[in-house]
C-alpha cells in the first residue's frame, strides 16, 4: 500500500538541488519579449493626459500598449468583469496597470515603465473601513445578514453582556516564486500559455476572452508554483492576459514577470476587516446569543470578495454551538488592491472573532478559557461519526429537505457515553448543516495531556507573579474547518491515466502542485489501485488540454477531488486488466488481485508489466478519464442554508509566548499542534502543511503589517518593511501530532483536507500574546488587541493595562 506511507515530496530532490523547473526556467524561443507594467501612482482619479514618447523611445522597446491602443479593453475578473487589464479613463488604486511595455530584455522593459508620464485630476480616495462605511461604497446594496433565533432578546436576557471590536490585518502572500506568465503563439492565432497559477482553466478562459478564441484553442500549462496561497487564484490573469495580447499584437513570444515590489504593489492580499461583536451569556460562560459585524475592507474590485466574506460568515461559530445568532457582513469597496482569497478563504476570519469572544467571556468570568471554549463546543458524536450516529445522517437530511428536521436544544447535547446515555442532540450549524462529525472534545484532552496545559497554566501564572519585566502567556484554540468550495458546482473533477506497453503510468489531473505535495498524494493513490511502486507513476504537469474544465486548486480540497477522480480512472483501468487476465484464466474478476508490482489471478501471479504488455497485443485499451463530483452538498447561498461541506476538518493548539513589556517585543517559546488529517494520504506531507500554516497564520497575527500611507500607496511592499516568519521565528520547542483517525465521510483513502485547516492555529499564538498582556495588570482590564499583535501594538497594550 502507498496509501499512508510518508514518501517524499516527488519534487523534494529537485527542489533542494535547483533543478525544479518553474515558469521562469522554461527555454523560450530567442525572440521572447519581455513585458512590464507602468503603474498607476494615484489611488483614485481620472487620467487626463497620458505621454509615453520617453517610454517608446527607451532603449529596447518593442511596443507600448496603453487603453488608446486596445479600445475592446480586456477583462481580468475572476467574478464581475471590472477589472480592464489596463486602466480605462479612471485609476482606482496605487499600483494599478495604466500602460504595458514590450521589451527586448525583463529589465528594459522595467526601466521603460518609469519613464511614463501619466497625469492624473485626483479624486477622493476611500481608503478605510469608516471612510467605505461613511460614503456606503460597497459591492453589493447592503451588508449580508444570516441570522438563527433572536440573538438580540437572547442577549437582553442573559445574565451578562460584553461587547467589543478590534481590527485584523491583511497579509501579503509572499510565494517565493512570484506572479509570472509566458504567451507562445501558435499557426492559425492559437495560444500556448504557461502560467504560475492555481486555475490554469480559468487563465484559459480569461485569455480565449481576450484574444476571441474559444477555449479550445488556448492551451494552459502548468508543472509547479513556488508557493500560491490563494494568491494565484485569480491574481496570474493579468499576467496571461496581457502575454497572449502583446504576443497577439507582435507575433513574438512574450514573457511576464513581476519583481517582488510590483508583485505587492498590483496584487491583491488577505482581506483586512474590522470585527464587532456583543454576546450575552451565563454564569458558567455559556453563550446565550451573539451579534457579529464583519466589516471587510475589499479594495477595488471584486474579485473573490463575496465568497470570502462568505466563508467568514459560515465559520464565526468555529466550534461553537450557536442557538442564537446573528452576523452581518460588510463587503466594503476601497481604493486600495483587491483583496484576494488567501489560505483559509476568509474562515480565518471568521473564526478569529469566535476565538476573540469566547476569550473575552473567559476573562469577565475570570475562567479558564479553555472551560469555556469546551462548554460552548458542539456536542460530540459517538464514535463512528458518520457510520452510528443516533439518527442516521442520511435521514437528517432527507428530514431537513422536507423541513421536518429539528435540531435539540443547547445544553442536552453531550458526549456518548455508552449505555446509560440518552440519545445525544444532533446540532446545527447557524447554517443548518449538522455537526455529526465532531472530535474536538477527545482532540482537546490528547492535546491537554501531550502540552501539559494546566501545569504549564499554572506554573506560568507563578512565573509571571515574580518576574516585573517579561511575562509568559499561553493559549489553547480550536479549529473547526468546513470542506468543499461553497459554490457547489465547483465541487468537481477530472483525471487521465495511460498505462503504457511497457507498464509504465503517466497520471494527469486537474489539481496543481504549489508546494503541498498534491502530486505526491494522488500519485500514490494511482500506485496504491495498481498495486505497484511509485516509481511506476509519471507525475506530470496540469494541462487543460488533457483534463479540462477543472476548479482551482483551491478551498484544500484538491486531494478529495483529484483524488477520487484519479482513483476511478485507475479503477476503470484497474477493471480492464482484471477481465483480461480473468478471461485467460476462466477466473472471476473479482478475485484477481494487484499488489506489490504483481498480479494474482487464479493462482498464478504475474509481473504488472506482463499482464499490461498481453493486454496490449489483445487490444484493450490502456487509457482512461476519471471523474469526481462531491456528493450530498447543497448550498443556498442567499438564505444562507443547507449543507455547503462535505465534512469539518479540526485540530487545535497550544501556544506559550514571552513579551518584554518595556518593548514590547515577543517571542513564541513553544507550540503543540495536534490537527486532525483523517486516515492521512502522507503522514510526512501533512504534518509540513500543519507546521507550515500553524508558521503563517502565526504571521499573520503577529509580525505581518500591511501599512497605507494617507494617500493609498502601500509603503510596505518589500521584504525591508514586510516582516514574514524566519526560520528563527519558528517556535523553539515545536510537537506536531495528526489526529490520525478515518474520516467518516467517503474521501478518498478516508483522509481529510489539510492544506488550509491548520492556518487557523495560528490564532493561539495570538491570544497567548493577549495572555501574556492582561498579566500586566491587576486582571480587570481584557486587552482588546488588535493584529497583527506587532511590538509596538504589544506594548501599546501593555501600558494600557498598566495605565489604564
Ligand atoms: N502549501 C504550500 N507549500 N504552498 C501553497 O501555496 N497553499 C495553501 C495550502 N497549502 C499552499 C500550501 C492553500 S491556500 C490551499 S487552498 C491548499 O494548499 C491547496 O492545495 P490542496 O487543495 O491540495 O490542499
Ligand atoms: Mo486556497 S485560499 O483556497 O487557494
Amino acid at each position: 500500500m502507498t496509501i499512508g506511507q510518508s514518501l517524499p515530496h516527488d519534487a523534494a530532490a529537485l527542489h533542494v538541488t535547483g533543478q525544479a523547473r518553474y515558469t521562469d526556467d522554461i527555454p523560450l524561443p530567442a525572440n521572447t519579449a519581455h513585458l512590464a507594467f507602468g503603474l498607476s501612482a494615484c489611488a483614485h482619479g481620472d487620467i487626463t493626459a497620458i505621454d509615453l514618447s520617453a517610454v517608446r523611445a527607451a532603449p529596447g522597446v518593442i511596443a507600448v500598449f496603453s487603453a488608446q491602443d486596445w479600445p475592446d479593453m480586456p477583462d481580468c475578473s475572476p467574478s464581475a468583469q471590472d477589472e480592464p487589464l489596463l486602466a480605462v479613463g479612471r485609476v482606482h488604486y496605487v499600483g494599478q496597470p495604466v500602460f504595458l511595455v514590450v521589451a527586448e530584455t525583463h529589465l528594459a522593459a522595467r526601466r521603460a515603465a518609469r519613464l511614463g508620464r501619466v497625469t492624473y485630476a485626483e479624486l477622493p480616495a476611500i481608503l478605510t473601513v469608516d471612510q467605505a462605511l461613511a460614503a456606503n461604497s460597497r459591492f453589493e446594496q447592503g451588508p449580508v445578514i444570516w441570522a438563527r433565533g433572536d440573538a438580540d432578546a437572547a442577549i437582553a436576557t442573559a445574565p451578562h453582556v460584553v461587547e467589543g471590536e478590534f481590527s485584523v490585518g491583511g497579509q501579503e502572500h509572499f510565494y517565493l516564486e512570484g506572479q509570472i506568465a509566458a504567451a507562445l503563439p501558435q499557426e492559425g492565432g492559437d495560444m500556448v500559455i504557461y502560467s504560475s497559477t492555481q486555475h490554469p482553466t480559468e487563465i484559459q478562459h480569461k485569455v480565449a476572452h481576450a484574444l476571441h478564441l474559444p477555449m479550445s484553442a488556448v492551451r494552459v500549462e502548468v508543472r509547479r508554483m513556488g508557493g500560491g496561497f490563494g494568491g494565484k487564484e485569480s491574481q496570474g490573469n493579468a499576467l496571461a492576459i496581457a502575454c497572449a495580447m502583446a504576443a497577439r499584437a507582435t507575433g513574438r513570444p512574450c514573457k511576464m514577470r513581476y519583481d517582488r515590489d510590483d508583485d505587492m504593489m498590483i496584487t491583491g492580499k488577505r482581506h483586512d476587516l474590522v470585527i464587532r461583536y456583543r454576546v450575552g451569556f451565563d454564569a458558567q460562560g455559556v453563550i446565550k446569543g451573539v451579534e457579529y459585524q464583519h466589516l471587510f475592507r475589499c479594495g477595488w474590485s471584486q474579485d473573490l470578495s463575496l465568497p470570502v466574506a462568505d466563508r467568514a460568515m459560515l465559520h464565526a461559530d468555529n466550534a461553537y454551538h450557536l442557538e442564537h445568532v446573528r452576523i452581518e457582513s460588510h463587503r466594503l469597496k476601497t481604493h486600495t488592491q483587491s483583496a484576494t482569497a488567501y489560505r483559509g478563504f476568509g474562515g480565518p476570519q471568521g473564526v478569529i472573532g469566535a476565538e476573540r469572544v469566547v476569550d473575552h467571556i473567559a476573562h469577565v468570568l475570570r475562567l479558564d478559557p479553555v472551560l469555556v471554549r469546551r462548554r460552548n463546543f458542539y456536542a460530540e458524536m459517538p464514535q463512528g461519526g458518520l457510520s452510528a450516529p443516533p439518527i442516521p445522517p442520511e435521514d437528517i437530511f432527507e428530514q431537513m429537505k422536507a423541513g421536518t428536521f429539528k435540531a435539540e436544544a443547547p445544553g442536552t447535547g453531550h458526549r456518548f457515553g455508552g449505555a446509560f446515555s440518552p440519545r445525544p442532540a444532533v446540532q446545527t450549524t447557524h447554517y443548518g448543516m449538522p455537526v455529526v462529525d465532531f472530535v474536538l472534545r477527545d482532540l482537546l484532552d490528547d492535546l491537554e495531556r501531550r502540552s501539559d496545559y494546566a501545569a504549564r497554566r499554572a506554573e506560568i501564572a507563578r512565573w509571571n507573579a515574580a518576574s516585573p519585566i517579561l511575562k509568559r502567556g499561553i493559549a489553547l484554540t480550536p479549529v473547526k474547518f468546513g470542506i468543499s468550495f461553497t459554490l457547489t458546482w465547483l465541487n468537481q473533477a477530472g483525471a487521465l491515466v495511460h498505462v503504457y506497453q511497457d507498464g509504465s503510468i503517466r497520471l494527469n489531473h486537474g489539481g496543481t502542485e504549489m508546494g503541498q505535495g498534491l502530486f505526491q498524494k494522488v500519485a500514490q493513490v494511482a500506485a496504491g489501485v495498481f498495486g505497484v511502486a511509485m516509481d511506476r507513476v509519471k507525475i506530470t504537469a496540469t494541462d487543460t488540454s488533457k483534463v479540462p474544465n477543472t476548479s482551482a486548486t483551491a478551498a484544500s480540497s484538491g486531494a478529495d477531488l483529484n483524488g477520487k477522480a484519479t482513483e476511478a480512472a485507475c479503477l476503470t483501468l484497474r477493471a480492464r486488466l482484471a477481465d483480461f487476465i480473468a478471461g485467460k484464466h476462466q477466473a472471476d474478476a473479482a478475485s484477481v488481485r494487484f499488489a506489490e508490482g504483481r498480479v494474482w489471478v487464479a493462482g498464478a501471479d504475474y509481473a504488472f508489466e506482463q499482464v499490461v504488455a498481453w493486454a496490449y497485443q489483445a487490444r484493450i485499451s490502456l487509457s482512461a478519464t476519471g471523474f469526481y463530483a462531491t456528493p450530498e452538498i447543497s448550498w443556498d447561498r442567499t438564505k444562507g442554508q443547507g449543507r455547503p461541506f462535505y465534512y469539518f476538518a479540526y485540530g487545535a493548539a497550544v501556544t506559550e509566548v514571552v513579551i518584554d513589556t518595556l518593548t514590547g517585543e515577543n517571542r513564541i517559546l513553544r507550540a503543540d499542534l495536534l490537527h486532525d488529517t483523517g486516515t492521512s494520504l502522507n503522514p510526512a506531507l501533512d504534518i509540513g502543511q500543519v507546521e507550515g500554516a500553524y508558521v503563517q497564520g502565526a504571521g499573520w497575527l503577529t509580525t505581518e503589517e500591511l501599512v497605507w500611507d494617507g494617500k493609498g500607496r502601500l509603503a510596505t511592499h518589500a521584504p525591508s518593511t514586510y516582516k514574514i516568519p524566519a526560520c528563527s521565528d519558528r517556535p523553539p520547542v515545536f510537537n506536531v501530532a495528526l489526529w490520525n483517525k478515518a474520516n467518516p465521510a467517503d474521501a478518498v483513502g478516508k483522509s481529510k483536507a489539510v492544506g488550509e485547516p491548520p492556518f487557523m492555529l495560528g490564532i493561539s499564538a495570538f491570544l497567548a500574546l493577549s495572555d501574556a498582556i492582561a498579566a500586566c495588570g491587576d486582571g480587570s482590564v481584557y486587552p482588546a488587541l488588535d493584529a497583527p499583535a506587532t511590538a509596538e501594538r504589544v506594548l501599546w497594550a501593555v501600558q494600557r493595562q498598566r495605565h489604564g
